[in-house]
């Protein structure tokens, strides 16, 4: 008897069942997500990304920060992330719904960068990260990413994002449009509002196991 039919129609129940659990099943939960409009204070969150925003995501991408750096601060119970500072909550799918390429990264090198924007208040800390990290950490391993940089020849006056490091007599170091982008984009990086599924407590270890789990 011919079997291959049966068997290809098992293979493609199979297949069926397996995307529509693991694509169809995400896409109904997560792919719907909207801002939360929140009444109290008149808008919504979280915030649609300003286009230079946008764009210093593309710089992100592409400079490979997310070899070194995450951007998913786990829950309290799953490690040391809110202890150690990188976020007041545990990340929610809905924080990143305005993301073109959500980037999560690979490795934690360095400091998880969610919520580097709360962290900072001054764009010329995240300028100076990205021209001298040796100058922020000794210790770090964080290349120099110098080529954001320009030297251009003093005008009149100093420009205002002119960083605060050697330069021949009459030029200044100034950031290039990618490195204001980019440090648009890690200054947006800010998630601070709790959304009501932040709110969600998760039982701990000891209630799971009073359950009988
Ligand atoms: C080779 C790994 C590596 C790469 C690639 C890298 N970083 Fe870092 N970065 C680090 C390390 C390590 C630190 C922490 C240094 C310390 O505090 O000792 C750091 C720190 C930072 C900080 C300060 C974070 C804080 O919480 O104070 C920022 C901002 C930052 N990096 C941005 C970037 C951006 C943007 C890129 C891409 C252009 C990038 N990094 C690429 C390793 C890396």
């Amino acid at each position: 008897m011919n079997r291959g039919p049966y068997i290809f129609l098992g293979a493609f129940a199979l297949l069926a069942f397996s995307w529509t659990a693991a694509i169809l099943a995400n896409q109904h939960g997560y792919g719907t997500l909207t801002p939360h409009y929140d009444a109290m204070e008149g808008k919504s969150f979280p915030a649609p990304q300003p286009g230079i925003v946008a764009r210093g995501a593309t710089v992100y991408t592409d400079l490979g920060c997310a070899a070194c750096h995450t951007q998913q601060v786990h829950r309290a119970d799953l490690g040391g992330d809110i202890a150690r500072g990188w976020g007041e909550r545990a990340s929610v799918a809905r924080d990143y719904i305005f993301e073109e390429t959500v980037q999560l990264g690979h490795n934690r090198v360095g400091p998880d960068l969610r919520n580097v924007g709360a962290r900072y208040e001054n764009a010329a800390d995240f300028y100076q990260w990205l021209y001298a990290p040796a100058q922020m950490a000794p210790d770090s391993n964080m290349p120099a990413y110098r080529f954001l940089f320009e030297e251009t020849e003093i005008v009149g006056e100093r420009s205002k994002d002119a960083l605060d490091v050697q330069a021949p007599a009459g030029y200044q170091v100034v950031p290039t449009e990618r490195a204001r982008s980019l440090v648009a984009y890690l200054a947006h990086l800010n998630d601070t509002y709790a959304y009501p599924e932040t709110n969600y407590v998760y039982p701990d270890d000891e209630g799971a196991e009073e359950e009988g789990h």
